[in-house]
């Protein structure tokens, strides 16, 4: 069975991360959408939270799965014997953040390949950053996100 693992922060899953998941079950019999704990950002939603809204994105599909971990994403990796990392790529700037990670997750663990998509045409320059800041300041973000994360946003930052 071909599985990923695609790890982020989703705070909270934009409509660019939810074109990568459903384009990403036509390649791989499962994947699973992993919330990490990034020690460089501290998050507007808990991971409760983001994985929530994951789920309830996604919908009912069995190829796709919802978790969280804490450390290392090459020791989730070994653990659920998984050799794929999946990451969305938009504009030239993410290319070296993510070849660092790439490079970096392979020099710790040589099994593990990572998959790259590239992130279709109206998501090229959504990230979940500016979504939060925009919302923060009371921009549109309806066609950015997910009906599930327009409602929390906008519950988060109208109460
Ligand atoms: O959505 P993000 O914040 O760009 O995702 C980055 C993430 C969470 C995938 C990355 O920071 C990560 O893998 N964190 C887990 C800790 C780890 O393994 N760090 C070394 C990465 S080379």
């Amino acid at each position: 069975m071909a599985k990923a693992v695609y790890p982020g922060s989703f705070d909270p899953l934009t409509n660019g991360h939810l074109d990568i998941i459903r384009r990403a079950v036509r390649i791989f019999d499962h994947v699973t959408v992993l919330v990490a704990h990034n020690p460089r950002k501290t998050g507007l939603f808990s991971v409760e939270e983001r994985m929530q809204l994951i789920r309830s994105s996604v919908g009912d599909d069995d190829q796709v799965s919802v978790d969280n971990f804490t450390g290392l994403l090459v020791d989730y990796a070994k653990e659920k014997e998984c050799h794929v990392v999946l990451r969305g790529l938009r504009a030239v700037a993410d290319f070296e953040y993510e070849g660092q990670m790439a490079n970096m997750n392979r020099h710790l663990y040589s099994e593990l390949e990572t998959f790259f998509m590239m992130t279709s045409g109206d998501n090229f320059y959504v990230s979940s950053s500016l979504v939060r800041e925009v919302a923060m300041l009371g921009g549109d973000i309806k066609d950015l996100v997910p009906p599930a994360a327009f409602k929390a946003l906008h519950r988060k930052f109208n109460q």
